[in-house]
């Protein structure tokens, strides 16, 4: 007998006018909260709004609050998502009245923290791009460098390569500084910037001018340490602990 699934899903047609949907649909094997979606679009409502691209937890782009959690929609099967086992402990967020929300039988489904809501699960990620793009994420050649590649030594790529697997897709906002501190860089684009400033072919100058960028008040000292981002990070980046490296190599001993 095919088993069903009751999912309560966050609505917003972009302005503010709050609303939670239920729907409950047959579960298919192996079936993803991001193809529970899919089946809502196809066969209740074609309105609901939401971001993927790979469907293989690559891209980055299917990040929502899954049961109060955020997660990857692709990477999450709707079978197992009560049962699995969950070491992450988060204060809660709320997006609206969900006081119906039956936690034991119901998937709750929401957009993602501390993003403005475009419509429904769709959130505008222009702040995260903005502090993205401030940390300067790429090196710099000369433009009359010659040599065909920057090499380095698999021990070189060591040092960077946790750091390499970001997929920017935006969890690790949930930090409860990102939440009040609307000027704070956020937890990936401090991973980004320690990933940067340890890679052997960056030049010392390029170095200096990310490191003075992310010592700033906004930057790495905003961070409170809750290591949330760690907790959360699909892809084990460990935002966190790449703050506290950040700290204790460029900032403790000033
Ligand atoms: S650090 Fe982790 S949670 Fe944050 S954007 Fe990168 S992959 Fe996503
Ligand atoms: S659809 Fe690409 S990470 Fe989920």
């Amino acid at each position: 007998m095919t088993k069903n699934v009751k999912l309560l899903v966050y609505r917003n047609p972009g302005n503010g006018d709050i609303r939670y949907e239920r729907y409950e649909l047959p579960i298919s094997k192996g079936m993803s909260v991001l193809e529970a979606l899919f089946y809502i679009q196809d066969h209740f409502d074609s309105t609901l709004a939401f971001r993927y691209a790979c469907r293989g937890a690559i891209c980055g782009s299917c990040g929502m609050t899954i049961d109060k959690v955020p997660m990857l929609a692709c990477r999450v099967q709707v079978s197992t998502l009560k049962t699995a086992k969950k070491s992450i402990n988060i204060p809660e967020f709320e997006f609206g009245d969900h006081s119906y929300w039956d936690k034991e039988n119901e998937i709750l489904i929401e957009p993602l923290p501390n993003m403005k809501v475009l419509k429904d699960l769709v959130v505008d990620m222009e702040p995260f791009w903005k502090f993205y793009r401030e940390i300067e994420p790429y090196l710099v050649r000369e433009w009359n460098d010659v040599a065909p590649e920057s090499k380095q030594s698999p021990t070189q790529m060591k040092v960077i390569e946790r750091l390499v697997y970001c997929i920017l897709c935006g969890l690790c906002w949930a930090c409860p500084v990102s939440n009040k501190n609307p000027s704070y860089l956020g937890p990936a684009q401090l991973a980004k910037a320690d990933r940067f400033i340890n890679d052997s072919r960056i030049t010392k100058e390029k170095q200096q001018k990310v490191v003075s960028r992310i010592i700033k008040e906004d930057g790495v000292p905003a961070c409170e340490k809750f290591f949330i981002c760690n907790r959360v990070c699909p892809k084990n980046i460990m935002p966190g602990t790449a703050i506290k490296d950040i700290r204790d190599k460029w900032i403790k001993n000033e």
